[in-house]
Order: structure tokens, then sequence, then C-alpha cells
């Protein structure tokens, strides 16, 4: 049928199906800042206004928007510089999100600001509750709202003619110096030290309207121009304004869209399947089975080679091993026609006897998953016991250490399955170019990883493959898999046609990848005063379907939480420590990579267990883990013992500000006034309320030693400005702008002019992607080698032509090593100097040419840890079980800050998704391992009208092998925040929550078996 559209004041005359939603037509047209995260009306993503009203444009017909004005993200404001066109510049509200450093994958950026300038249109002065209910329809999963509620504040008063304290150039909030105590010897601050830039709006709710976290700067970082500069992320302003920068947002002639079908049950062989009546509709192009594509065994994990767990997994199979798996791709004109494709496909199964125990897996008379003959094992991988891996690891003697402890402390603990919920699915374009190569256009968090696997998969050379990474819109691990490239590809190849798959909200809990659920044991032995003597950890994992990751999430679980605790006085020299792991198989969904990597899970027991300890024998919960915790000097435990599979290396641990985090948190939150007083656990007027207050000690690594590598290249432009291509992978974090940071920092030019490029197999250098936390450490450093040769070339021409220019030879005049680079000038010592842009004239167009340029690669033999303290605060209601968390603070030693806004922005979005784990978020299933939760209403993570105060402060270090003293942030805020919360309702009302989450109901019986 023929309509009539309005769309931000130009009419379309258009012709649309009747059953045509909003969303496909508005991106259909063009439209791409309307983005599609559900097909259910759940996420926001999809914003737009009607009348100046938003609505969800997933759920509403194209026709019901007849004769209504639509506004898009598209109608607001512009890039500021546009030629000899002047330009109108971002909206305030485009502006604010800019500065505030309120974006990060930036996916919901744009119904955000749509959401927030319907309010400011009503509603001038907005409270920040009222900011927070018009945020609250579109989902974010990534910034924990902080920052975009800040900037909506922020461009309300704007918009209402007000001043507003710039925030650009405006460096962190610093810590005054007697405020560390290992710094000047003072004694720990509070809070009331500090003066916060006001952001104007008429009243104060339960956010500090405070952009920049506290910092406490390490020395060698305060001369700095870039590094530790709060800069707007370098992809910022495209992602404002809602510009075609995502994988979905692409436009090719003959696009087929794919569409998987899934099976629906749990174990079975595929005893026949008819395509010939789906192969007829007409509009399909083609229907695949596992009859038609290649039989080559793979993993799905983006790791490097040789990937540390089994082989056993096939595009499609003729078993199916989980609700969900793969039976048949389809490809056809239009969505609708692929659905109706897939319900014409005749499937026969056999069933097979189902195995979703656990603790079943490896008895005798359990079913076994795996019986294909192409399974290759990895290490300790064994399918016919349906073991995926498996590990043990003894430091010392654990035996000796328990005979040597006064007490003996065991206890079980549970994890559940959780999911990533990234608001930007799993998407994928592929198409011939033109020398027929086969282009990957994904939102993928491993390009060159995924390359590697496809190509025996799809039976091409590495060399016929380009994978390209555009913007992603976060991916937490999820992304670390290749789970919808081989799908289209297979599909490009079977039609010559481009083709499209994106994972829909429901494909994303059925068919993607989760945390890895783990139940788990701990036997620990301690003395009378708090020493540790020996600590073990059992680990049972269930991998689900498909090993992938199996080895190394477990492995972390071990290696990164168990190090922590070393024991003191002659156990901290020789520590006992097990750690021993099954990791098995059963007919659930797989598990994977989930931002934190399997130290959650084991922080969730560990915390819980220590905090028990403590208890049990009256000790100070956080002197007591501190008298145990490992220190600056002394060697990771671990690092002699495991490396995700590979042969282990020594490891110092040269950088530790956990005591300092610990004293820092514990004088801001209050801890002494509160801990133990029964006073404060009351709830003035509320008698079925307590209070609680918890913490967590954690730490986490940095990159994998021996192995993490990445490259970058940097060229120089006639202008004096730089390219950086680099092969890391930003995926929301902001490792383009930090990379950009410490480029420009060593080339001594702001970073507007570094021209930041990530990252494509064809262009950009090697890198392994984005994972373990190493990118701004790994590829950071290969970015700063990078820009330090450039900058080795930029001084030799800078020293030539400040000799020639003066008439002395290069001998007798300025040497190359004596010049400095800062302003975009290169200075020689008696103030004399060059431009970069008279350099690069010089070099490309003057004399002697040359393109001044630099490639460099890194690989770290360490893997330095980030430590943190996490503290939390709750109310609970013991009539009911309810658990309400008023406040989180973290305080974090992860080296020096490159950027305190995106820092803070990943540990502000790292405890909101950690509180989802720790009071809401599990994935569950029926008896027949059919999924319970499959949209975002029966998976609830957080919005932002729901959310605590959230606070962070950096205690900084210099960690001394790298570069810029930097250490990891990205995973650490996902550990410690479950542990912290169970402890805080511990201490509210006495109950011990040993499986994650902390759900009303398991509050309310444990509180009726306490009473019984
Ligand atoms: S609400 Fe429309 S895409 Fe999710
Ligand atoms: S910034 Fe909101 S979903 Fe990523």
């Amino acid at each position: 049928m023929k309509i009539s559209l309005n769309i931000n004041n130009s009419v379309f005359e258009i012709r649309v199906k009747p059953e045509a939603s909003l969303l496909g037509v508005l991106r259909g047209l063009g439209y791409y800042g309307t983005k599609h995260g559900c097909e259910t009306g759940e996420c926001g993503a999809c914003t737009v206004l009607l009348d100046g009203k938003p609505v969800n444009a997933c759920v509403m017909l194209a026709l019901q928007a007849e004769g209504h004005r639509i506004q898009t993200i598209e109608a607001l404001g512009e890039h500021p510089e546009k030629g000899w066109k002047a330009s109108e510049g971002l909206h305030p509200l485009q502006q604010a999100f800019v500065e505030s450093g309120a974006i990060q994958c930036g996916y919901c950026t744009p119904a955000q600001i749509l959401a927030a300038r319907e309010l400011l249109d009503r509603n001038p002065s907005p409270s920040e509750a009222e900011v927070r209910e018009a945020l609250s329809g579109v989902l974010c999963r990534c910034t924990g709202y902080i920052k975009p509620v800040q900037a909506v504040l922020r461009a309300a008063a704007v918009l209402r003619g007000e001043q507003v304290e710039p925030l650009a150039g405006v460096g962190p909030i610093l810590a005054p110096p007697e405020w560390v105590p290992d710094k000047g010897g003072g004694k720990p601050g509070r809070e009331e030290s500090f003066s916060s830039p006001a952001i104007v709006s008429p009243d104060e709710t339960i956010t500090r309207k405070r952009v920049m976290p506290r910092i406490a700067m390490a020395q060698q970082a305060e001369t700095y121009a870039s590094v530790g500069k709060p800069e707007p992320k370098v992809d910022a302003i495209k992602l404002v304004q809602g510009k075609p920068a995502f994988t979905a947002d692409f436009e090719i002639r003959n696009l087929l869209v794919a569409k998987v079908l899934h099976s629906p049950l749990a174990h079975a062989r595929i005893k026949r399947i008819d395509a010939s009546r789906a192969r007829q509709l007409p509009g399909v192009a083609a229907v695949l089975t596992w009859q038609d594509v290649p039989r080559v065994v793979y993993s799905t994990a983006g790791q490097s080679h040789p990937i540390p767990g089994p082989l056993d997994t096939f595009s499609l199979d003729r078993k199916v091993r989980f609700v969900g798996d793969r039976v048949a791709f389809v490809a056809a004109e239009t969505e609708e026609i692929a659905n109706q494709a897939l319900e014409l496909i005749e499937v026969e199964y056999e069933a097979l006897p189902e195995l979703f125990d656990p603790a079943r897996a490896m008895q005798p008379e359990a079913p076994i998953l795996h019986d294909e003959p192409e399974f290759v094992n990895f290490a300790d991988s064994d399918p016919k016991r349906n073991l995926a891996a498996q590990i043990h690891i003894d430091i010392g003697d654990v035996e000796k250490g328990f005979a040597a402890a006064d007490y003996i402390f065991e206890d079980d603990y549970e994890v559940s399955k959780v999911q990533q919920v990234h608001i930007e699915p799993h998407v994928v374009v592929t198409y011939w170019d033109e020398d027929d190569r086969l282009v990957i256009r994904s939102s993928t968090q491993v390009p060159f990883h995924a390359r590697r696997i496809l190509a025996p998969v799809l039976g091409l050379p590495v060399k016929r493959i380009r994978v390209i990474k555009p913007r992603i819109g976060g991916g937490f691990g999820s992304k670390q898999e290749v789970l919808t490239e081989d799908v289209a590809a297979h599909l490009t190849i079977a039609t010559g046609r481009p083709v499209i798959y994106e994972f829909t909200r429901e494909e994303e809990f059925i068919a993607s990848r989760s945390r890895h659920p783990m139940h788990i044991h701990m036997k620990t032995g301690v003395k009378q005063d708090g020493t540790l003597t020996a600590n073990a950890m059992r680990v049972l994992t269930d991998t689900g379907a498909y090993g992938c990751h199996a080895l190394t999430v477990t492995g972390n679980t071990g290696h990164k939480s168990m190090a922590l605790y070393v024991g003191d006085g002659p156990f901290r020299k020789s520590p006992n420590i097990q750690f021993i792991a099954d990791i098995v198989y059963t007919n659930h969904p797989p598990a994977g990579a989930y931002r934190g990597y399997g130290v959650p899970q084991g922080y969730w027991a560990l915390d819980r267990h220590m905090e028990k300890i403590a208890r049990k024998l009256g000790l100070d919960p956080l002197e007591f883990r501190l008298k145990n915790a490992l220190r600056a000097g002394e060697l990771h435990p671990f690092s002699t013992a495991w490396s995700e599979g590979r042969e282990p290396s020594p490891e110092t641990i040269e950088t530790c500000g956990l005591e300092a985090c610990a004293s820092q948190g514990r004088a801001v939150i209050g801890w002494d006034e509160k801990f133990g007083n029964p006073e404060w656990h009351q709830v003035a007027g509320k008698s079925h309320l307590r209070r609680g207050i918890g913490a967590a000690l954690v730490m986490q690594g940095t990159a994998i030693p021996y192995l993490d590598m990445g490259g970058a290249s940097i060229k120089m432009n006639d202008d004096g400005s730089f390219n950086l291509l680099i092969g890391a992978t930003d995926l929301g974090t902001g490792s383009d702008t930090v990379l950009g940071q410490m480029a420009a920092e060593v080339l001594g030019v702001p970073l507007e002019d570094m021209i930041v490029y990530s990252s494509d197999t064809d262009f950009t250098p090697f890198d392994v992607g984005a994972y373990a936390s190493s990118t701004t450490y790994v590829s950071g450093a290969a970015a700063t080698r990078a820009a330090q040769q450039a900058a080795e070339r930029v001084r030799q021409r800078a020293a030539k032509m400040l000799n020639e220019s003066a008439g002395v030879s290069l001998e007798a005049g300025v040497q190359a090593q004596d010049i400095r680079l800062a302003d975009r000038k290169a200075f020689a010592p008696d103030g004399r100097f060059v431009t970069m842009q008279d350099i690069a004239y010089n070099s490309l167009h003057v004399s002697d040419q040359e393109q001044i340029m630099g490639v460099a690669s890194y690989m770290s033999p360490v893997s330095p840890p980030p430590f943190a303290a996490q503290f939390a605060e709750v109310r609970v209601d013991v009539e009911t079980g309810q658990v309400v968390v008023d406040k989180l603070l973290m305080v974090l030693d992860s080296g020096v800050i490159v950027n305190p806004l995106t820092a803070a922005g990943q540990v502000e979005g790292g405890m909101t998704q950690a509180l989802g784990y720790a009071v809401c978020e599990e994935m569950r299933y029926d008896e027949r391992g059919r999924a319970r939760e499959r949209d975002l209403t029966d998976y609830h993570i957080f919005r932002a009208d729901e959310m605590p105060e959230l606070e962070t402060i950096f205690i900084e270090t210099f960690e001394p092998s790298h570069p810029f003293g930097v250490k990891a942030v990205a995973e650490i805020p996902m550990d410690g925040v479950a542990p912290a919360v169970a402890n805080a309702v511990l201490d509210a009302c006495g109950v011990q929550i040993d499986e994650n989450p902390v759900i009303p109901e398991k509050v309310w019986r444990a509180l009726k078996k306490e009473m019984a």
C-alpha cells in the first residue's frame, strides 16, 4: 500500500506492506540513527519522536505513522566543520553527550538524546529523577547511566541560557597531595575534601552531579599533555548524530536476508531433512543444510592459534546438542520470506537422551554429546567423558597447609548463567568484492581471529577474505565468538549475492553465548590470628553443548581470584593454593566469553568465603583480607603454574595499590561509622528495613603474557596531522581514543590531529582483538612504539630544517635527540622551533622527500594485575526479602589512567552489569532445556531510573612495564559487586546467600530458616 510519511519535515510517498514496521521503513530510507535492539518494544534503541513524543519504531506499523510528524536523530545538529558552508553545529544535547563522556558504544545514544529532547521540550528544568525517568525507556548496557544523566542536565542548563563550566580540557578531580597515605604519609581523606565542578540543576537527587571521577595521580603522569586528560571520544561526534557507523548501517544492492532454523530439541540426530518446499518458495535464494556445506570441525572461540580448547563445532551438523542449535540456513529477498521458508523445512529428529546436570556428565551412564570422529582434543579434553577441559594446579602443598591451620572452613557456592546483552545484536554483512574476495563486515571483537578461523570453514585461503569491523554496539565477550559470520558467508558463497544476518533478541538468548555457570567448593585453612595457611577451590563448570573458551574461562576463575590471597608470615613466601576444575559438556546452550572471563565466578565464592571466615574469627573483614593479600614485589603465585594452556613464566607484581584502595574506600564510604554500628543498621520509621554494608577486594589481569599482540602504524599528513591505523577493536570502550592519546602524547600534538582507524584486516596491522583487558596496555604500547618511530623521523627532519635555516652543519648544529615535541611544534633546546605542518611539507614536498611514518607491534611478557576495593550499601526488607542496593563505590588501582572520563565510564558500566549479576540476572531452563528467558522483559537489566548511586575513585600507580604506566580497567569492575552486595546483605540481616543472584525469594527463605 502507498503511504505518505513526514520524516524530519521531508515528505516521502512510499509503498509498504501493511505489516511493515516503522523501524524497517526508516532504516530502508537511510535513517540509520534509528537502531534495532529487539523486536518487542523493550530496549528503546529504535526510539523516534512522533508528534514530539517518544515511540518505539520497532513495534509501530509504518502506516500508523502516516499523518504524524516523525523526528529522528538526523534532524538534530551537524558536524561543526562543514567546509565553506557555515555549520549550525551540534545540538546542545549532542554537545553535552560528547563532552560529558556519555557515549560508550553509542548504539543507544540517538535514542537517549531523542528521549531527552522530548523531556527538555516540555520541562526545561528537570530534576535528576525526571531525567532518569525520561531515559528509562532506553536501555544502555555500557554506561551505568551516570554520564548520560549528567549530559542531559548539562544540556538543560545550556538551553536555559545558563553558564556551565567548560569540560573540554578540564582535568580530573585531583586528590590533595596528603590524600594517599603512601604518597605523603597523611591520613585518608574524606569526600568533603574535594570540590566538584558543578553542573547546574535545580535539585539534588541520588547521584552527585559530577562527570569526572576522583583520581590520585601517579607522579610520573603529572607532566603529560594528552595522556591523563578527559578527551572526548574520537568517534563521539558521529555517534551523537546517528551516522551510519555500525555493521547494519550499510547499503548494497541485491542484499539477501539470512535466517537460521534452530533446533527445538536439546539432543537429537537429524534423521531426515527436506528443504525442497522451502527452496521452491518465491523469493528464496538458498537453503543450506548439513548436506550442503563442507564438514569442517572448528571452534567458535575467537582466540589465538592454536585455540586453547577442543574443536567440536561444525557450521551445520547432522546432530543438534541444545535447544537453539543450528539446523539450516536460509537466504531470501526479505525477512518475511526467509521466516516463511524456515517453516517449510521438514526435519525428522531422532531424540537422544539429554544431559542437563553437570554433576552427571562424567558418570559412566551419561549420554555422550560429542561422538563425532572429527573431534580434536586440546590438552585434557575427553569427549568420551563429556569433558571439554580439565585443570589441576598445585602451588605449594595444601594438605600441609591444612595441617598447620587452627580452623578449616569449607563451603559450597553456585554462580548462575547470565547473558552479555549488548544492545546491538550480533550482525554481519558478507559480499564478494570486485576482485571476488569475500568481504565480511562484522560486529566482531576479533576481526583477525575471525578471518583465520573462517578460512578453512569456508574453503577460502586467508588472503581471499577481508574482515571489516565498523563501530560495535557493545560486545562484552559475546562478540569474541564467530557465531554469525559463517552463516552469511556460506549463503554468499551459495548465491553469489550479499547477505545480512542479524540475530533477533530471542536468538541472543537461545543461540548466542553466556557466562559459564559453576559449582564451586572452597576449603580454607586459617590460623587464629587470621593467617591463611592453605586455600583450595574445586570447580565444576557447565560449558553447555560446545567447549568454546572452556579451558581458559575456568582457568581464569582460579588464576585471577585464588592468586589474590597468598597468606601471611611464612605462608606469604610459599603459599599453599590448589585449583582443580572439570569443565563438562551438557545440553544447555554453550557458554563463552563474558567480560570478567571467569573471574567474577571465582570472586563470588572466594570473597563470600573470606567474609565468613573474618566474621567467624571476629576479625575486621578488610584487615583480614589485606593481611593475606598479594603485595608489590611478590611473585604472582599462578605465574609459574598456569598460562591458558601454554608454558607459564614467573612474574613479579611490580605495582599494587590495593591497600590504598581499601583505605580510601573505607574512608569515603564511612566504613568505620557504619560497620558494626547497630544504630546505622536501622532505618528510621521503617522497622521492616535494615541497612548493611559490605566490601570485596579483587584483582584481574592485563592481557595474556607472551600471547596477546597488537600492531599499529602511523603516518604523517601534509598538515602535520597523523593517521593512526590499529588492529585493536574498539567495541565501545574508548580504546581508539586512548590509543590516539598515547600516540598524540609521543608526537606532541593534540588528539584532534590524530585520525584513528580500527580495524580492517586488509589495512590495519594485526591485533588479537578486544579481550583479556589487553587493548590499552598491549595495543597502546604498539601505538606508542609506532608513534616513537614517527617522532624519531620528525626530530631528524626538524633538526635538518633548523640547522639549514641557521646555516650550520648537522654535526655543529642542533641534534635530533635534543628536539622536544610539543604544541604541534618541534623545539630546539634554545627555543627555536619548526611546526609540524612545516615538517610535513618539507618531508613530502621540499627536499629529500620521504613519508614520515612508523610501524610497530608489541607483545607483553607480563600481565600486571589491576587491583580494586569494591564497597556496597544495601537496604533489606526483612519481611519480603527485597534487597535495594543504595550505593556502589569502587576504588581502583588500574595504573595510570589515560582518559579519566572513558575509564570512569567503563567502571560505572561494569559495576552496573555486575549489579545485575548480583541481584537479578539469571538464565534458566525447563526440564527439556528450553530457555525461560527469551526477551528483555523476562531478563531484566538495570534501567536509568533503577540505579543506585555509583562512585569511582582511581588510585594511580605507575606500572613500569608500560611506557605510560597503564594497567587494565575494563574487566575488573565485574568482579567485586556481587560478593560485596551479598556481604552487605549478610551485614544487614545475618543471612548467607551462597548462590547468586541475591533475589528476594532466596533472602526471604534464608530469613525464615534463620528464624526457625
Ligand atoms: S524497543 Fe525497538 S528495537 Fe528494541
Ligand atoms: S553506550 Fe548505551 S548501549 Fe552502549
